[in-house]
């Protein structure tokens, strides 16, 4: 009786991707649908993955009972950690269409691994495991990662149904014995690792004698290890004729004898507790029954080869289908290129910590580097020099919050108040800021460097804006004025007229002042304005060549100052409002002209 048929379906017990998708490229590598129908996991979702190149969408259950009644598989992988294994396992074995379980995980307790086991014989179903890689039928079906990767699955034949049955404890030793096998025969027909636990769900004789049930099987392989006395039976039964086929056999172990004290190998059962379970010995009674057992390992293959070529096996021909690489996979072996979909340039990781522009945030930490030089970093790519990081901080500092008033921090509590939470709350006082309110900056950069470049007088230049019917950005202010001068903007005139020797564009927006204030007493040189002549000051003064002042002028760097200090305010004044416990916000109506 064959293990596995290429109809069987298969649940999968813990959503491990690749785990999943390597099952499945065995599943195109032999031509057969995706076997893995259902996954169980922590919540009811879907799990794409690729049959060939083809994505497709496999159901995942939180539930494992409803998994099994709605898909009714015949096998069931469970990859669950050896504390959640027991469950699903007697979950599988308990339902009706439930063949086969294998148990992935190594250290499930001996107690619950015997009520399995008890559970399997009264169902009359098979247990692979536990701490096992899985097993295969070859042309049928992959439980497990048994085989390697594609490449490896290709050069060990395991596509093409071949004549070997092989068994083993150890999942690493099949692997290796597939491509022993695919080069001194003609290819394994199936392949069991069943674990290295004491209490296996099903053992190597079980196996054997599966084996020699199974036509396609002319020649059985057998790797076993120190511990446990299960080849004195298969020594019985091959003298009593119950084992026909030829059985090549390894005890794995034999240098345990070298020791003169008792040796644990890999796995829990590989621990000889009595001369009986050492591996020489065991040896011996195989080969005093009629079981084909090399002297050493390195005989294996040629034992292999002979008893093949005895029987006259030949590898066939039979086609497979590749599944294509994974992208990584292929770029990293230079098979594929793909232009990339961003280009960024200031800032990286770099041997596991980012790097600001190429400085490590632990130099600049390090270094005490103030929030200026950080914006230096990361908006100009340069490590300004400190008069201009200092400037920056000072314009932060000074834009961070003008009272609840102003037209952006009524927008932030308005949605505050309206139960909006800070993330919303600061983007509503943030969607307020514009060419009136705060986003001035970067049009005042424009527009006064523009009239003092051009030459024109600061007279001709409001007469200009005025002609063609433009406010002057920087200009103008609500409630501050001639005779209630903005504090922010005297904190910023003197630094700059502290620190650059001839801010020569602070300097005519101060002059275009002088031209408005005869017009109203309200058109003072605003924050706005102050900071963006001050800034091209800064710019000239810090060395930036014509070219790169011209970008920054054109691209607009400076509202988004206004944008990140003013975030500071707006975030203050929205756990003001939440501290408060302040009710919705509803406009007075004596404060609305309707207009009828
Ligand atoms: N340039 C030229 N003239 C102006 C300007 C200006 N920037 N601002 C107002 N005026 C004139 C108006 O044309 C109007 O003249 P009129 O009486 O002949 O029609 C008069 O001054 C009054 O105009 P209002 O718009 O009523 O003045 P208000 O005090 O409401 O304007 C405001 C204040 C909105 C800031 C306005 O000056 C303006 O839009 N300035 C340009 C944008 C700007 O700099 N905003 C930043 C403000 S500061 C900050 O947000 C942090
Ligand atoms: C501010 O910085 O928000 C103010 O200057 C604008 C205003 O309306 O007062």
């Amino acid at each position: 009786m064959k293990l596995f048929k290429r109809t069987d379906r298969m649940l999968v017990v813990n959503l491990k991707p690749n785990f999943i998708q390597r099952i499945l490229d065995y599943d195109y590598l032999i031509g057969r649908e995706p076997s893995v129908v259902s996954i169980v996991h922590r919540t009811d979702t879907l799990h794409k993955a690729f049959y060939g190149s083809e994505e497709f969408m496999i159901p995942v259950y939180k539930d494992m009972k409803r998994a099994l009644e709605a898909h009714n598989p015949e096998v069931v992988l469970n990859l669950a950690s050896f504390r959640s294994a027991y469950l699903p396992t007697k979950l599988a074995l308990e339902h009706p269409s439930v063949r086969v379980v294998v148990i992935v995980a190594e250290g499930i307790p001996e107690r619950q691994m015997k009520e399995l086991i008890a559970l399997a014989k009264k169902h009359n179903k098979t247990i692979i495991g536990p701490a096992t890689f899985g097993a295969l039928t070859v042309g049928a079906l992959r439980a497990g990662v048994v085989g390697g990767d594609t490449n490896n699955l290709i050069k060990s034949r395991l596509y093409a149904p071949g004549s070997v049955g092989l068994v083993t404890r150890s999942g690493g030793l099949l692997n290796e014995m597939f491509r022993m096998i695919a080069r001194a025969s003609d290819g394994v027909n199936e392949g069991v690792a069943i674990g290295g636990d004491v209490f296996p769900g099903s053992t190597m004789l079980e196996h054997i004698m599966r084996f020699e049930q199974n036509p396609e099987i002319k020649l059985i392989v057998a790797l076993s290890e120190i511990g446990g006395k299960e080849e004195y039976e298969i020594a019985r039964l091959k003298k009593e004729g119950k084992i026909k086929k030829p059985l090549i056999m390894w005890v794995a172990g034999a240098s345990a004898e070298l020791f003169p004290w008792q040796v644990q190998f890999g796995h829990a059962a590989a621990k000889a507790g009595s001369e009986k379970e050492k591996a020489l010995a065991k040896m011996e009674a195989l080969r005093e029954a009629g079981v084909l057992v090399p002297h050493t390992f390195s005989e294996l293959e040629n034992l292999i080869r002979e008893e093949s070529e005895r029987l006259g096996l030949k590898p066939k021909d039979v086609p497979y289908n590749k599944p294509p690489l994974d992208f990584a996979k292929a770029k990293a072996q230079g098979l594929v290129r793909r232009p990339t979909s961003i280009v960024s340039s200031i800032s990286w990781e770099k041997e596991g910590e980012i790097t600001y522009n190429g400085v490590p945030l632990s130099r600049i930490i390090e270094e005490k580097s103030n929030i200026g030089r950080v914006i230096g970093l990361l908006w100009f790519k340069k490590d300004l020099p400190e008069d201009f990081q200092r400037f920056l901080e000072l314009a932060l500092i000074v834009l961070a919050d003008h009272g609840p008033h102003v037209s952006g921090a009524h927008n932030a509590i308005v949605a505050a108040r309206a139960g909006k939470d800070i993330i919303s709350s600061l983007a509503s006082g943030l969607l307020t800021i514009g060419p009136r309110f705060g986003g001035a900056i970067d049009d005042a950069v424009r527009y006064f460097k523009d009239a003092h470049d051009r030459g024109l007088s600061p007279r001709e230049f409001v007469e200009e804006m005025k002609r063609q019917g433009k406010l002057i950005p920087g200009i103008g202010h609500r409630v501050k004025s001639k005779h209630n001068p903005d504090k922010r903007v005297e904190l910023i005139k003197r630094f700059v007229f502290e620190n650059i020797p001839d801010p020569r564009y602070l300097k005519y927006a101060l002059a275009v002042e002088e031209e408005t204030l005869k017009k109203s007493d309200n058109l003072i040189l605003n924050v706005d304005g102050a900071i963006g002549a001050s800034f091209l000051d800064m710019l000239y003064y810090s060395g930036f060549t014509e070219e790169e002042i011209k970008e920054i002028v054109e691209i607009g760097y400076v509202n988004g100052l206004f944008a990140i200090a003013r975030s500071i305010g707006m975030v203050g004044h929205i756990l003001d409002q939440k501290r408060l416990k302040q009710p919705l916000y509803r406009h007075p109506n004596d404060d609305i002209y309707v207009l009828k």
